[in-house]
């Protein structure tokens, strides 16, 4: 049986950087707090004026993940496309980016719909693909736009200071030839018991019309969250993911070369690191640049990581996700 190993990555962020006395001059907030409780520095917005989709800077991602591949758009056999911020209500920016990126027509494109966990979804997803033959290339994207959804008043400053916009994209391959790279395990976990714990209302299809007049008056159409108990759950769930998905495959934490979380608060990737017992060396975060940017964030830091040359063929890479649904999961790759 084949395995799936990473053939390239891109990512693709707006140029427009916003900075927390940006965000200080719109609410009442301030570099220190943000810092202090975030580790964010700085995240990227697209333009106000609008017009761009996170399937734009998905397909400016998705051309340099293949050119890395040393492959073209005529060779993805399959897309998996992950967001929480498509660009229309439907259908899904997979077939959006399938257009733009021109994959041949008939390709298929799934749309993941797992937040924070959406990379880690897909990623699993994929890997099943790729190890039952269905597909030999598989491009994965998770890509959001959130500034155009974020509440810019002080209602919202606790959801507004976190999340970035951007997009990354990984291009998997079936490896044959037993040299035991490629994704070792994957797990993904769900419990919908806390769905509106992070969640949008609006539009929403349980109500007519989709979207009221009294939904907007009452910020129904923004992000809602309760960030103690997200913080609470986040470092409870990724290091036990961690640790059944090292022990699927054999493997310590002492195994791992390096580590990326879901980039959602410094205090929660550091939390992470402090449990399993992990040296600075061996994690990676990118939040102070970038903000949480949900579905991007695990293959951003990758993409980054891979461009670093810190990870050797060979390497044992972890990832693990925790967000709104709530949804978590792990997985490990010998790269
Ligand atoms: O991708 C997964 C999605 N989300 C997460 O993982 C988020 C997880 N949670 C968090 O990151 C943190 O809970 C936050 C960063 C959202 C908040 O940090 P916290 O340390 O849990 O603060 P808090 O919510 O308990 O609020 C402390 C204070 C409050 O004021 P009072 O009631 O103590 O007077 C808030 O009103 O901080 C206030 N506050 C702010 N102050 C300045 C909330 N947001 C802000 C802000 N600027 N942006």
């Amino acid at each position: 049986m084949p395995t799936s190993v990473v053939l390239g990555t891109g990512h693709c962020v707006p140029e427009r950087i916003v900075t927390n006395d940006d965000l200080a001059r719109l609410f009442d907030t301030s570099d220190a707090w943000i810092r202090e409780r975030t580790g964010i520095e700085q995240r990227r917005w697209v333009p106000d004026e609008g017009g761009t989709g996170g399937s734009d800077l998905a397909t400016e991602a998705a051309r340099t993940a293949l050119q890395a591949a040393g492959l073209g758009p005529a060779d993805v056999d399959m897309i998996v496309y992950a967001t929480l911020s498509p660009d229309h209500f439907f259908p899904g920016d997979g077939c959006f980016l399938q257009a733009k990126l021109d994959v041949p027509a008939g390709v298929p494109a799934l749309d993941v719909r797992n937040q924070c966990s959406g990379f880690l979804y897909g990623l699993a997803v994929t890997d099943s693909f790729i190890r039952s033959g269905s597909y030999q290339h598989v491009l994965l994207v998770g890509a959001e736009v959130h500034s155009t959804g974020l509440d810019r008043s002080n209602l919202g400053r606790d959801v507004t200071v976190l999340f970035g916009d951007g997009a990354a994209a990984v291009v998997l391959g079936a490896n044959d030839s037993g040299d035991g790279r490629g994704i070792l395990a994957t797990e993904l976990h769900a419990d919908g018991r806390h769905a509106k714990v992070l969640w949008t209302d609006a539009p929403s299809c349980v109500d007519r019309g989709r979207m009221t007049v009294e939904q907007i008056q009452a910020r129904r159409h923004f992000a809602e969250m309760s960030g103690r108990r997200v913080f609470k759950h986040a470092i409870e769930c990724m290091p036990a993911a961690l640790h059944s998905v090292l022990g699927k495959c054999g493997l310590a934490v002492a195994d791992i070369d390096l580590l990326i979380t879901h980039q959602a608060n410094l205090r929660i990737c550091e939390a992470v690191q402090k449990q399993l017992g992990l040296r600075d060396d061996q994690v990676f975060n990118n939040i102070m640049r970038y903000g949480n940017t949900t579905a991007a964030s695990i293959p951003l830091a990758l993409d980054e990581c891979v461009r670093a040359g810190r990870i050797r063929r060979g390497s044992i890479v972890a990832f693990a996700s925790f967000g709104a649904g709530f949804t978590w999961g792990a997985a490990v790759l010998r790269w």
